[in-house]
């Protein structure tokens, strides 16, 4: 079931929305060589907490921490850890999302440690720019396939690949709702979309081939052929004049 929000509740939710993405940015100005993941879910937490809101990540079907942060080849889902240091060079991408007042917001970007070489570089754009062209397609009468097949068809172009074995989808007063919203897929096809859906679109992109493999912790997801890979991921809301992103930073 499709459940279409109100104004009001869309208020609500963008609330959730807004601490999503203060606590994407502010994790995101920690990053620097030298930093472990844990003190960077250490920080998300507490920014997210400090907001009166709840980590939805923390113990979602297990999960252990606020944030999935994930280096280089890994594509999502990376536990935070004491031992993993951010090195320069390195690429980190940040998922987290944050539940106020029962409603739920989610967002992740890819941040470069340092200097990064030209390719890592390019990847990160075109993965940031895959999620724009995707937002855009996201409007009343189109349908779920336009935004799969813009994201597909922009990194494709650009000769990357989107990863098949995770989707985005439907958030609202849960993390996870229906409809699944693939980074791949055909214009024209799927349901359409209406006023009051809200969607967390999430374009996970690798440099080499789409397959991924999870690691044994049974969380950590990594590209099979070791290639770079990296992830943006915005809240958006669809609203008769279109779409609206609703995981901006305060
Ligand atoms: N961030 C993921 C998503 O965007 C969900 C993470 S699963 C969790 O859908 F268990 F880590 F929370
Ligand atoms: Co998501």
């Amino acid at each position: 079931m499709i459940v279409l929000k109100t104004s009001r509740e869309l208020s609500l939710m963008k609330e959730a929305c807004v601490i999503s993405a203060g606590a994407l940015k502010t994790v995101g100005l920690a990053i620097e060589p030298g930093i472990t993941t844990a003190e960077l879910d250490r920080i998300a937490e507490e920014y997210i907490r400090s907001k009166g809101a709840v980590p939805n990540f923390k113990g979602y079907q297990g999960y252990p921490a606020t944030a999935c942060i994930s280096i280089n080849n890994e594509v999502i889902h990376g536990i935070p850890s004491k031992k993993r240091v951010l090195r320069e060079g390195d690429i980190v991408s940040i998922d987290l999302g944050a539940e106020y007042m029962g409603y739920h917001g989610d967002n992740a970007a890819t941040f470069a440690v340092g200097d990064v070489s030209p390719e890592a570089k390019r990847l990160m754009d075109t993965t940031r720019e895959s999620l724009y062209a995707g937002i855009k397609a996201a409007c009343p009468g189109n349908r779920i396939g336009d935004i799969s097949n813009a994201v597909q068809s922009y990194v494709e172009a650009r000769g990357y690949s989107v990863v098949r074995q995770f989707v985005g989808h439907g958030v609202g007063t849960h993390l996870h709702e229906e409809p699944e919203v693939p980074n791949f897929g055909k214009a024209g096809h799927g349901i359409r979309l209406m006023p009051g859906m809200t969607l967390a679109i999430e374009p996970m992109v690798n440099a080499g081939h789409y397959d991924v493999k999870v690691l044994p912790d049974g969380w950590t997801t990594v590209t099979k052929d070791g290639s770079l890979s990296a992830h943006f991921e915005h809240t958006i809301a669809i609203t008769p004049d279109g779409p609206q992103i609703m995981t901006v930073a305060p």
